[in-house]
Order: structure tokens, then C-alpha cells, then sequence
């Protein structure tokens, strides 16, 4: 390699040539004694190494030294390889076979590289691999066959390959992993597959791989993880799943049988943190999130993930972090969670701030208040990857970064207690049945969260749907009151810095004695069930007007009415006699339309 760079340079070149002379006789005794080399080739005869990368060749050149260790024909138009083309060439360790066309192996190609380790086959146009291609290669530890358009894994295809220790299989046109493919491949350490249009985990080809350590699945349509997906690998420490834009869950007991010390599941479609999925985790180190759409860490969900150290999730859509959500976390030592949403992060949230040393928050709307402040004090200890967060609020330190603060002056990251401004009581009274609002207007820095608590004790937040909810404003709206539903309600603003609260009175009084909600709900209910009530009670109109007036009055009026019809239809004929008989006296032309509009009512209802 240091005669190369030399050659490179012609400064060099013409200062040093009497030393590039000395360099060269050594290689010219090596020529002599049996290392020539292609003529389209370069060799570095010291290393054993002979390149013909991009050459344009067709065929595998002749001449090749036999002792050559590295032989790189990457980047040529080889097509086809032939049986024990390569069998002169004992001494190889690596091949790199890679942008080529090549389609077609035939069996026994590789024979004799008894000592070949790696072999890299990638961006070549293989569509198949059968089980005999890799045959006598005892020793290969590196295969790389990514980028070609290989379909299906077949069985028993890597079954020679036992030393295998490295498998790059990204990015073919996988549809098929068949359940005894990876049969042979005793000492797989490290498996990718990308790219491929894999529609489910191969889970039966991959618990044959009982050593394997670390499994990568990337840029799959795979849209769900279902329970049980990793059986028998015992050795896995490393599990990575990048880009499966479809994915949106991962079964409970999907990770069940796996005992991993670093998961990444990133640029998914996750929106909740896999809790269940995770949580029998006691070895994870490093957890990767990044690039989810989701929106909360939540309180005391993460407990059992005792040894956690590392937390990613940038670049999603985080609001929030609730308090205690690395609770129990005693080694937890980097926190990222750049490019979020996140206004603010409590020191709360953390087990112990003292271990925490990185911390990512930049490309967040921070608002510098007193909940950042421990942040602030930290500041020289922290680690912030030269990334420092920066306020986004209150306007008087917008866009200033944390490093700026020299000093926390008065008035900088300060908070006011949460207050609430109207305290003239309320008592509000509605009907049974009826809506109800009670009103609690707070103030505060942060702006106070307001909840409510019933007079039985019930809370209800904000988020919370219901018949009892709060409005975004702090508003308890009380929907459908019952009698029950009466008694003093209290409502808490309260933010970091103090909490107020204030209670109003709620009077629900019975509404018209004869029927009530629930009464009339059990009938409609009771009628809608029973088909023979169909041809009477076309709608709830028509059943409100039942419950209403009572079952006795409404048989009475439908019987009246039956008879008015039945005396107006007798009378019928008479009428329709009457209009034909004085139809002619009647102007032309306009006759059509007044004796339809006469004869209207003849029409049977
Ligand atoms: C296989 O490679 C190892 C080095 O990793 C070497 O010691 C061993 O001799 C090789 N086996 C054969 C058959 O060449
Ligand atoms: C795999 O998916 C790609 C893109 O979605 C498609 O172009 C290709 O035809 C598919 N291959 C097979 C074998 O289904
Ligand atoms: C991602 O999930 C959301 C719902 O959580 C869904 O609306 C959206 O279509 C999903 N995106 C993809 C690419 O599946
Ligand atoms: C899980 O893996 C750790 C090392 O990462 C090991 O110490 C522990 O014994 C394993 N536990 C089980 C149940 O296999
Ligand atoms: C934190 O996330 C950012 C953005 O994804 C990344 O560039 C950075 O390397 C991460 N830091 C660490 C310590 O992983
Ligand atoms: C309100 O503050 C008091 C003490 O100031 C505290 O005891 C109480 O738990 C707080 N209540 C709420 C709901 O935050
Ligand atoms: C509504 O009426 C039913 C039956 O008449 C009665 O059992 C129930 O207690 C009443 N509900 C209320 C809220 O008064």
C-alpha cells in the first residue's frame, strides 16, 4: 500500500525514485522466484495480494500466482463461474467476486479454497442458490451475497458452511426463507437481511442458527411481529429492525424467548412503547426508538429493564415524559431524545440524575422554566454531544442556549404557582337527563393541569372521555345528569410550583314524574327487540309518543282514528262520483290539472 501511495504522487515520485529503486528490487527477485503477475492486473506480490478491479474482464485471467492470498476481480463482467476455476489458487483467503454479472455458479466453482474466509458476492444478478454452490469452502467465515435478485433461500443452501460466521443477505428479492435454509450454519454469528419482500419473520429457518448473535432486518412490509417470532436463539445479544414502515405492534410475547442486551426498532410506525413486549428484557443495555411516531414515555412502564443504560427515541413525536419513567433504572446513563416535541423534562423522570451523563434534548421547544432548571445547573456536567438545548420559550430568552446562561439570574427558569382566578361560588342546578357545566379557570407557569374529583371521590382529567369529562379549559362538563350525580365537585389546578383548588355545587333535580331515561331506554329497547311490534311502531317517534301518553290513552286515540278512516273511506266513492260528474263543466285545457288535483285524495294512503 506505501509503495502505491507513492507511486501516486509524481512530487514524490522524482524525489524519492532512487529509494522506490531499492524498494523494487526485493519485487523483482519475488517475480523471478515464481510471482508473476496478469498483465490487467495490479499485484502487491509483499501482501499476496493480485487486483483486477475494473478491468472490464469477461474471463478470470491467467497467471494468477498460486500462493496470492487476496484476489479482488470486483467490478468486471464476469458471467458465469466454472467448476474448479478457482482450484489452483489454494493459498486464497479472500475472493471478492462483486460487481459482476455473474448468474450462474456452477457446482463444485469453489472447490479447493480450502482456506478461502471471506467471499463476497454482492450486486451480482444471482437469482438462486442452490445447495452445492458452496461446496468446499470449509473455511469460509465472510459470505456476502447482498444486492442480487435471489428469491427464495431453499433448503439446505448454506449446508457446507459451517465456520460461516457472517451472513450479508440484504437487499435480494427474498420472498422465501424455506424452514431448513439456514441448516448447516452451526456458527452464524451476525445475520442481516435487508430489502428483500419477506411478508413474515422466517422464524422456523431461524432457530436453527443457535449461535447467532446478532440478527438485523432492515427495509421490510413486515407489519407485525406476532408472539413467539425468535425461538432457540440463545446467543442473540443484538436484534435490529429499521424501516418496516408498516409495522404498528409487536405482539406481547413476541420477544419472549430472547435474552437481548440491545434492541433497535427505528423508522417504524410504532406510536406506543412495545412495554409488554420488552419489559422480561432484564439484560438490555440499549434501547433504540428512534424515528416512531410516538408521543409518550410513560411513568414506571420501563421498571423491569434493570440494566438500562441507553434510551434513544429521536426524531419522534414526543410530548411528554411522564415522572418516574426511568424509574428503577440504576444505570441508566444517557438519555437521547433529540428532535421531539418535548417542552420540558422533569428531573422526576430519571431514578437518579446523578448517573445520567449524556443527554440529548436539542431540536425541542423547550420552555426555560423551573423545570429545567436542574438541567441548567448541570450544565458543565452533562454531556450534550455539543448539542445544547436551547429555550424556546418565554420570548425573553427564545433561542438562547444553556451554555449562554452564565449565571441563572432572578426571573430566569422560574415558575408561578398555579391560580385560580374566579372563586365566586358556584352552584348550578339542572334537570335529570340535562347537561351541566362547572367552570375552573386557572392560571400558572407552566399552565396548571386541572382535574376534578366527584362527589364520591371519582377523578377526571383532561384527555379522559366520558359522560363526566373536562374540557380543554379546565370546564367539568357533565352530560346526561343523573340524581346521583349531585354533591360538591372539586376542581385542582395545580402545576410544579403549587396547586389551587375550588369546589362547586351541582344540584340534578327529577325531571317529569310519569317516565325517566332509563325507563324510557328499557322500553325502546324492549319494543325495538320484538319484531311483532314492527308494523305498529315504525319509528321512536312513534314509541316516544306511546311512553309518553301512556299505552291505555294511545290504543283509545288509535282506535278514533281508525274509525274517522273508516267513516271518511265509506264516504269515498261519493266524493270521486261528485268530481267526475262535474269535470266537464270545467274550462279545457285546464281540466287535466284540476281534476288530477280534485282526485288527489281518492289516492289510498
Ligand atoms: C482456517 O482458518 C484458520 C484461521 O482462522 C486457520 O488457522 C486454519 O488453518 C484454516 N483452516 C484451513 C483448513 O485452512
Ligand atoms: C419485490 O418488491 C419489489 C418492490 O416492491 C418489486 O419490484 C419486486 O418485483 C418484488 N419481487 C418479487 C419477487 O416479488
Ligand atoms: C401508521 O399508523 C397510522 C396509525 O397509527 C396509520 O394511520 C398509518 O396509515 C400507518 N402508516 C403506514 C405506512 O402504515
Ligand atoms: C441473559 O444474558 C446475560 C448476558 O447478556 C446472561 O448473563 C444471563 O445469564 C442470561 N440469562 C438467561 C436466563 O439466559
Ligand atoms: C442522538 O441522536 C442523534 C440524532 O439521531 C444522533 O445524531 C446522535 O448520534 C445520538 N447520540 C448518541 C449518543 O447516540
Ligand atoms: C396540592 O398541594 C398540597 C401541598 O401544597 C399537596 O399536599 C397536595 O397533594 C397537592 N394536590 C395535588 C392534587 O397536587
Ligand atoms: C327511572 O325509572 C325506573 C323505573 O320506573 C326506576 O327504577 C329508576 O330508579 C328511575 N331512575 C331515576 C334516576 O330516577
Amino acid at each position: 500500500m506505501a509503495a502505491r501511495t507513492l507511486l501516486d504522487a509524481p512530487l514524490t515520485w522524482m524525489c524519492f525514485w532512487p529509494l522506490l529503486l531499492l524498494l523494487l528490487i526485493p519485487v523483482a527477485l519475488l517475480v523471478e522466484s515464481g510471482w508473476s503477475c496478469p498483465s490487467r492486473c495490479n499485484c502487491l506480490s509483499q501482501d499476496k495480494v493480485v487486483s483486477c478491479n475494473g478491468r472490464h474482464l469477461t474471463a478470470v485471467p491467467g497467471g494468477i500466482p498460486p500462493d496470492s492470498e487476496f484476489l479482488d476481480l470486483s467490478h468486471n463482467r464476469l458471467r458465469t463461474l466454472h467448476q474448479g476455476m478457482f482450484s489452483r489458487l489454494r493459498a486464497l483467503k479472500e475472493l471478492d467476486l462483486s460487481r459482476n454479472f455473474l448468474s450462474n455458479i456452477e457446482p463444485g466453482a469453489f472447490n479447493g479454497l480450502q482456506k478461502l474466509m471471506t467471499l463476497r458476492l454482492k450486486r451480482n444478478r444471482l437469482k438462486i442458490i442452490l445447495a452445492d454452490f458452496f461446496t468446499g469452502l470449509p473455511n469460509l467465515t465472510v459470505l456476502d451475497i447482498s444486492e442480487n435478485k435471489i428469491v427464495v433461500f431453499m433448503d439446505y443452501s448454506f449446508q457446507d458452511l459451517s465456520n460461516l460466521k457472517k451472513l450479508e443477505a440484504g437487499d435480494n428479492h427474498l420472498v422465501l426463507v424455506s424452514d431448513r435454509a439456514f441448516s448447516g450454519l452451526q456458527g452464524l454469528r451476525q445475520l442481516t437481511l435487508e430489502k428483500c419482500n419477506l411478508t413474515g419473520i422466517p422464524t422456523q429457518a431461524l432457530s436453527l442458527l443457535c449461535h447467532l448473535v446478532e440478527l438485523r432486518f432492515k427495509v421490510l412490509n413486515i407489519s407485525i411481529i406476532p408472539d413467539h417470532s425468535f425461538q432457540k436463539l440463545p446467543h442473540l445479544k443484538v436484534l435490529e429492525i429499521h424501516r418496516w414502515p408498516f409495522l404498528t405492534a409487536l405482539a406481547p410475547r413476541s420477544l419472549s424467548d430472547l435474552n437481548i442486551t440491545s434492541l433497535s426498532i427505528t423508522s417504524c410506525n410504532l406510536s406506543v412503547i412495545p412495554y409488554e413486549a420488552i419489559k422480561h428484557l432484564a439484560y438490555l443495555r440499549f434501547l433504540d426508538l428512534s424515528h416512531n411516531p410516538i408521543s409518550m414515555i410513560h411513568g414506571r412502564r420501563l421498571v423491569d429493564l434493570l440494566r438500562l443504560q441507553e434510551f434513544h427515541l429521536t426524531g419522534g413525536r414526543l410530548v411528554t415524559i411522564q415522572a418516574k419513567a426511568f424509574q428503577g433504572l440504576n444505570h441508566f446513563r444517557l438519555l437521547n431524545v433529540s428532535g421531539n416535541d418535548l417542552q420540558t423534562l422533569e428531573e422526576s423522570v430519571f431514578h437518579s440524575v446523578g448517573n445520567l451523563e449524556v443527554l440529548r434534548l436539542d431540536g425541542n421547544p423547550l420552555a426555560c422554566d423551573c423545570r429545567l432548571l436542574w438541567i441548567v445547573r448541570r450544565r458543565r456536567r452533562l454531556n450534550f454531544e455539543a448539542q445544547q438545548p436551547a429555550c424556546a420559550t418565554p420570548l425573553t430568552v427564545e433561542g438562547k442556549v444553556f451554555q449562554e446562561f452564565s449565571e441563572i439570574l432572578p426571573g430566569h427558569f422560574t415558575c408561578r404557582k398555579s391560580e385560580i382566578r374566579d372563586k365566586t361560588p358556584q352552584a348550578v342546578s339542572v334537570e335529570e337527563g340535562g347537561q351541566a357545566t362547572l367552570t375552573c379557570k386557572s392560571e400558572g407557569d407552566p399552565p396548571p393541569t386541572v382535574s376534578w374529583l366527584s362527589p364520591r371521590k371519582i377523578p377526571f382529567h383532561a384527555r379522559q372521555k366520558g359522560r363526566i369529562h373536562v374540557l380543554p379549559n379546565g370546564t367539568l362538563e357533565i352530560r346526561h345528569a343523573l340524581l346521583q350525580d349531585s354533591g360538591p365537585y372539586r376542581c385542582v389546578a395545580s402545576n410544579i410550583a403549587g396547586n389551587d383548588t375550588l369546589v362547586a355545587h351541582l344540584h340534578v333535580h327529577a325531571s317529569t314524574p310519569l317516565w325517566n331515561d332509563s325507563f324510557l331506554w328499557n322500553n325502546l329497547s324492549l319494543l325495538n327487540a320484538s319484531d311483532a311490534f314492527h308494523p305498529f311502531f315504525l319509528d321512536i317517534g312513534t314509541m316516544v309518543g306511546v311512553l309518553a301518553i301512556g299505552f291505555v290513552p294511545f290504543l283509545c286515540s288509535v282506535s278514533i282514528c281508525f274509525l274517522l278512516i273508516f267513516l271518511w273511506s265509506k264516504g269515498k266513492g261519493n266524493v270521486k262520483h261528485l268530481v267526475i260528474e262535474s269535470a266537464p263543466r270545467w274550462p279545457r285545457g285546464y281540466k287535466a290539472v284540476s281534476r288530477r288535483r280534485r282526485t288527489a285524495p281518492k289516492k289510498p294512503r
